[in-house]
């Protein structure tokens, strides 16, 4: 017996695979559906075939990649063939938006959780409890024996992984415990809805592409020009990126402004720091003291750059001779803003790019105050050790200030 769909199962008593099948519905002008359309009922894992047990869309007996639609296709001979872009849901099948937040939880992957007709879904925005906008997942992307979420680092043929990693088919996996070869349970990850091949994960910079060590997002070889990022050290070993993001995502605050300068620990940070950071990843305090707040996000991966990304701006520094006490965009053809890490450029060569906080403003940077050039918020005649900034470009003049948000 075939594959059977609406009694168009067997073809001439031949094996007709569920592509066949369709072919032969679509050429007959008939839905090749029931199983798929207008809302198409999405695939279930695991199900049963031929009395095996698959937790995944399979090839057996087809040119396509499909699954059944019920627990049971031997039963209920119910299928789709698999899609590999979200589908339904209430978007019109807009692709999934990696990580988002459901119900005050972050997820990495598409969940069951409370689910849409009980099938893997995920949100279409950052975050399903303000928007309620949600996709079917891609049925390619699921699969794994484990609903765990990924578990990082985790160790798979003797290397460790700190993002997930490709199969055969390009399909970014991850194991969802730390050792892999021990306990063997892994699932797919979430596909970057901006594009890419991987979910949010963090840039990681410095990265070796081609022949090349890049120390910040770069635009090379796309096609568009749109700045992207490996995710791991090595793209040309793990060929995983994804586009750069310009905004804080993810941390414990689902991704708001950074705050400059923060406190951590001792060290004030007018950039992003990957100190602390098991895993390298740049980030950055969402209040001025981190060590109080305790709250963050992940940086923007665009403010990333500089030789010495992630340490900290060393006030004042010479450049050129001249003494800097706050960033500058000096020697920088992009106008971004930099600063030196060490107290001499001209010595050591060593910089990062700040980052200015884009909060509502009242804030007008730069603005002059006893004749410095500010670029940032500024502690500086300060008792209490507020940061302020000046609401117009010239606080000499005007002397119209704020403090900084906190
Ligand atoms: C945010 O993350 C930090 C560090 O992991 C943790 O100490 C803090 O409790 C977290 N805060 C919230 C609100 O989750």
């Amino acid at each position: 017996m075939g594959l059977g769909l609406w009694g168009w199962g067997s073809v001439d008593g031949t094996m007709a695979s569920p592509a066949a099948t369709c072919i032969l519905a679509w050429a007959l002008a008939l839905l090749c559906e029931g199983t798929q359309g207008a809302d198409p009922a999405p695939c279930v894992f695991p199900f049963t075939y031929k009395d095996k047990v698959y937790t995944e869309c399979i090839t057996e007996d087809s040119d396509q990649p499909w699954c059944a639609t019920t627990a049971n296709y031997d039963q209920d001979k119910a299928y789709r063939v698999c899609s590999e872009e979200a589908y339904g849901g209430n978007t019109d099948g807009q692709p999934c938006f990696f990580p988002f937040v459901y119900q005050g939880h972050t997820f990495h992957t598409c969940t069951t959780e409370q689910s849409h007709g009980a099938q893997h879904w995920c949100s279409t925005t950052a975050n399903y409890d303000t928007d309620g906008r949600w996709s079917y997942c891609p049925d390619t992307m699921l699969g794994g024996n484990s609903q765990e979420p990924c578990t990082f680092p985790f160790s798979y043929k003797g290397r460790k992984y700190t993002a997930c990693t490709m199969d055969n088919w390009q399909r970014p996996w991850c194991a969802t415990t730390s050792n892999y070869e021990a306990d063997h349970t892994w699932r797919y990850c979430g596909m970057a809805a901006a594009g890419g091949n991987l979910d949010s994960s963090p840039c990681v910079f410095p990265f070796i592409y081609k022949d090349k060590i890049y120390h910040s997002c770069t635009a090379v070889d796309d096609k568009m020009g749109r700045p992207w990022c490996a995710a791991t050290p090595n793209y040309n070993e793990d060929h995983l990126w994804r586009f750069c993001f310009s905004k804080a995502y993810g941390g414990n605050t689902s991704g708001e402004r950074c705050t400059f300068p923060f406190i951590y620990k001792t060290e004030l940070f007018h950039s992003c720091t990957n100190a602390g950071d098991k895993m390298g990843n740049f980030w950055c305090a969402t209040t001025q003291n981190y060590n109080q707040d305790k709250l963050w996000s992940y940086c923007p991966d665009i403010i990333l750059g500089g030789n010495a990304v992630g340490k900290s701006c060393a006030f004042p520094f010479i450049y050129n001779k001249q003494v800097y006490y706050t960033c500058t965009s000096d020697g920088e053809s992009s106008g971004k803003l930099w600063c030196s890490t060490t107290g001499n450029y001209d010595v050591d060569k060593k910089w990062t790019y700040c980052s200015t906080p884009d909060y509502d403003k009242p804030c007008v940077f730069p603005f002059i105050y006893k004749k410095f050039k500010f670029h940032t918020c500024t502690n500086l005649a300060e008792d209490s050790g507020k940061f302020w900034c000046s609401s117009t470009d010239n606080y000499d003049r005007d002397h119209q200030w704020s403090y900084c948000p906190a």
